[in-house]
């Protein structure tokens, strides 16, 4: 499973991507907003941090303004993903980058059969919003089961990115049920490193060292 960091800001980047974990980057407008900086400034900075995709997101909703855009945001870097909301003209969009050789990345995705539409489209990566599910009463983790099974059943060549993450436990469940890509906010990085067993187990290995070197 590839682990991409679910942010925009630089510092968390550099200490995730020092830990080794991270091999890729998702950003969207509102991630980009809360740094206040420049768009280009902020994923320029981050490809020269992670060598890995790095999702920018198009404002524009007709398609052909998309592709403008997007081929505009490819320009910028190699490794930059053009992250186009599930829509029509969205989709008329991610099939002409596909012909073109552009990556991109389907986003705001919320049920299996967006997947498969997605997914026919030729969509590099599939977002699907896990957290936004589950805050309105539905499961994530179902619509994630269901999507895998969909890609691997008939050989799509998207992988589907579980987004909107809110906790370990789902990243876990995610990668049980065989999801290609997490992307994960920097906290949630945090806490799946801690097991209060691990903080125990260091605490009693240091005092037993300590009281043989007494
Ligand atoms: C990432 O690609 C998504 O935009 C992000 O995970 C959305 O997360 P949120 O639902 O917490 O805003």
């Amino acid at each position: 499973m590839k682990f991409f960091i679910d942010t925009a800001n630089i510092e968390e980047i550099k200490t995730a991507h020092d830990w080794g974990i991270v091999d890729g980057v998702t950003t969207n407008p509102s991630l980009i907003a809360k740094e206040g900086r420049d768009f280009k400034q902020v994923v320029l900075e981050i490809c020269d941090i992670v060598d890995g995709p790095v999702s920018a997101e198009v404002i524009s909703l007709e398609a052909e303004e998309m592709i403008v855009e997007a081929k505009k945001l490819a320009a910028w870097h190699k490794n930059v993903v053009i992250k186009i909301p599930c829509t029509p003209d969205g989709l008329k969009a991610v099939k002409q980058l596909a012909g073109l050789g552009i990556k991109t990345n389907v986003t705001l995705v919320f049920s299996a059969n967006q997947v498969l539409l997605a997914a026919k489209a030729g969509a590099t990566y599939i977002s699907l919003f896990v957290g936004r599910l589950d805050d309105a009463g539905e499961d994530g983790l179902q619509v994630i089961g269901d999507s895998v099974a969909i890609i691997e059943n008939h050989n799509f060549a998207s992988q589907i990115l579980v987004a909107s993450i809110r906790s370990p436990l789902t990243v876990q469940k995610a990668a049980v049920l065989g999801a290609h890509v997490a992307t994960i906010p920097f906290k949630i990085l945090q806490q799946m490193f801690q097991h209060p067993l691990t903080d125990i187990g260091i605490k009693t290995f240091l005092d037993d060292w300590a009281k043989l070197n007494a």
